[in-house]
């Protein structure tokens, strides 16, 4: 089974031709073609994802990334409907309907998060020789125990959702303000970092961690110890702000305390989540975690998640998505439409849902339960 997939949620343009199957338990993908277009360099003078540049740059880029797989054959166009910013998903929806009614074939659509959490649980295949490389472009989900807990993190989100089985979601916990990639991005503003800023501050605060730079400042760690899976980022965003301003402003920081300034950060984030995400676990009894999302690049997260989960929890097996994979991109958005198809979920012959979807720019896996 073949799945056209296209991602246009944020400010990346993707489209992905993936092949799908099932092999006893274990759910195959196969990435036959993928392109991807980021705009965050025309983004970075705005600080910021502009919603009407990125609707703008999608609609240019759709038909010239779609040239290379005119040709191709499919059984299906999946794209995703939310969440995001709407006049960005506005323009992959209508680019997908006019493609699957040219063709006659179902369209579907696709939640954003998802794709993080589906691509987060499919793993690089190896070839039959244990010894042998990983085989080119294949990627598979096996030996899923549930329930799984995946931790959300991305420029629009920071949420802990739960899925006690295949597509059944409960949200343990979320920020109550800025998402995590959002506090990334507008720190590493304050300190004349390029946008996006979560790369740029992750590689200072490795260089202030390495070379054993001492602190400049302490940054609050919100909300560490309430009674709860929820964070909050402005409060820290705030006191970045403060503190800058107590040292005599940005500009007066040596390079050595501006790469401290960074690590600082980098660790409230770091123990916040680590918590959190302790917390989760413990409540929901997860057999499998994930993480997902733009921020599951972060290498420094992703080091301390590993080492509280083998640390503390002998039971929990914990998946991190390879690089390539935790940004936006349509593979992630093919994954998920075929795991609904090869899990049954989603049918070719009845597919839920037909030509009137519409962009969700708020569109949520799961309400939260108190
Ligand atoms: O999932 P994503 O590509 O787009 C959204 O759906 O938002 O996430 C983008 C976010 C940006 O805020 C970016 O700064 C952040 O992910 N990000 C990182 C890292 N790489 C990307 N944050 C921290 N450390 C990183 N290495
Ligand atoms: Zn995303």
């Amino acid at each position: 089974m073949k799945v056209l997939a296209i991602e246009t949620s944020c400010d990346e343009t993707g489209i992905a031709l993936l092949e799908g199957k099932k092999a006893g338990g274990r759910l195959e993908f196969t990435t036959l073609k993928a392109a991807l277009l980021s705009q965050a360099k025309l983004h970075a003078e705005y600080g910021g994802v502009f919603p009407t540049l990125a609707k703008r740059e999608h609609i240019k880029n759709l038909p010239v990334l779609f040239a290379d797989f005119k040709d191709e054959q499919f059984d299906a166009v999946a794209v995703t409907h939310g969440p995001g910013l709407e006049p960005a998903l506005w323009t992959g929806i209508e680019f997908a309907k006019a493609l699957a009614a040219e063709r006659q074939i179902p369209l579907l659509p696709v939640n954003h998060m998802e794709g993080h959490i589906v691509s987060s649980l499919a793993r690089p295949a190896t070839g039959p020789d244990v010894h042998s490389s990983v085989l080119q472009n294949v990627r598979t989900i096996a030996d899923v125990q549930f329930p799984v807990l995946a931790l959300l993190v991305s420029g629009g989100h920071t949420e802990f959702v739960l899925m006690k089985d295949w597509f059944e979601y409960t949200l343990l916990g979320r920020t109550l303000d800025d998402a995590v990639g959002e506090a990334f991005d507008k720190v590493a503003r304050m300190l004349s970092l390029e946008y996006p800023g979560g790369p740029e501050i992750s590689k200072l605060a490795k260089l202030a961690r390495d070379a054993k730079y001492p602190p400049a400042t302490k940054l609050p760690r919100p909300m560490l110890h309430t009674d709860s899976c929820d964070v909050s980022f402005s409060g820290l965003k705030t006191a970045v702000l403060y503190a800058l301003r107590d040292l005599g402003g940005m500009h007066t920081l040596t390079s050595e305390q501006l790469a401290a300034f960074a690590s600082e950060f980098e660790d409230a984030v770091g123990e916040v989540l680590v918590a959190k995400s302790r917390r989760a676990l413990q409540e929901s009894g997860a057999k499998t975690f994930v993480i997902g999302g733009g921020v599951a690049a972060n290498t420094y997260l992703r080091e301390q998640l590993q080492k509280m989960v083998l640390d503390e929890f002998d039971d929990v097996e914990f998946r991190l998505p390879e690089l390539s994979i935790t940004g936006d991109n349509a593979v992630m958005i093919a994954e998920a439409a075929l795991a609904r198809l090869l899990l049954g979920n989603w049918s070719l012959e009845q597919p839920r849902s037909n030509l009137d979807i519409k962009a969700q720019g708020n569109l949520s896996l799961a309400p939260k339960v108190l």
